[in-house]
């Protein structure tokens, strides 16, 4: 882990967030194309890339589609990655992606010990993650243990803020085996966490600084407002 830790980060600084949403709707339209399996992130900064992404490749039938981390909520329920996905992507497609939803009918540690089962099986092309402001990414909080696993490729969490409903999550093995790790960041309000995940040593304090692919590229497509304390920005 410590050496994926230290691999570069690529940044791309888009001018404003509809530019940063293209540029992720570009790769991840890309990959689906190609029939990859690409882990989607939850929250609300990737609805723009989905639906973009959408629109550039109607066909995803030779995908697959994980999600970094779910809330252990029914698919229907307003605070659902999985309904994120589908209302702004699966919805949209001509040929849905075979898609690996976490079990959210199952208590949270089945639910993670099923989804890694399933992870077990993958070989992960591209990983979408977002940016929370304290650092945190997928359901990977500050300072939390499951930042400790090297085993289990998903674990179930305590929420570490809103929506305050348990999480299922995937963890740095799983994370860091894919061979794009792409972050997604827009907004003043992800300037400070920005700087401290791309730009400063790796710390458990900042989750997102522990995630770089192993093998392969890590990328932070970020807007000018997030990249504001950035060294180069
Ligand atoms: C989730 C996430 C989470 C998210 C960040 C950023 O389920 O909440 O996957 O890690 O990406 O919290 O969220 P926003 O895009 O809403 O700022």
């Amino acid at each position: 882990m410590a050496a994926a830790q230290n691999r570069p980060v690529e940044l791309v600084v888009a001018d404003d967030a509809g530019d940063a949403a293209l540029a992720a709707a570009r790769l991840l339209a890309d990959r689906a194309g190609r029939g990859r399996a690409i882990v989607l992130a939850g929250g609300s900064t990737p609805r723009r890339a989905y639906e973009l992404s959408a629109a550039l490749e109607r066909d995803w039938s030779r995908a697959d589609v994980w999600l970094g981390d779910e809330r252990c909520v029914p698919p229907d329920d307003e605070r659902s990655n999985l309904r994120l996905v589908r209302e702004s992507l699966l919805d949209r497609l001509e040929r849905r992606p075979t898609v690996h939803a976490v079990p959210t009918e199952l208590p949270p540690a089945e639910a993670a010990a099923a989804y890694a089962e399933d992870l077990s099986h993958a070989t992960l092309q591209l990983v979408l993650l977002g940016l929370g402001a304290d650092g945190h990414t997928a359901s990977l909080f500050p300072d939390a243990r499951s930042l400790d696993e090297s085993a289990a490729l998903a674990v179930a969490v305590a929420p570490g803020l809103e929506p305050w409903v348990d999480r299922v999550t995937l963890t740095i093995p799983a994370l860091t085996a894919a061979r794009e790790v792409v972050f997604l960041a827009v907004g003043a309000d992800k300037a400070l966490a920005a700087r401290r995940a791309f730009a400063e040593p790796p710390a458990r304090s900042t989750p997102a600084s522990l995630v770089r692919s192993a093998a392969g590229r890590t990328l932070a497509i970020l807007d000018r407002a997030a990249a504001a304390g950035l060294p180069s920005a």
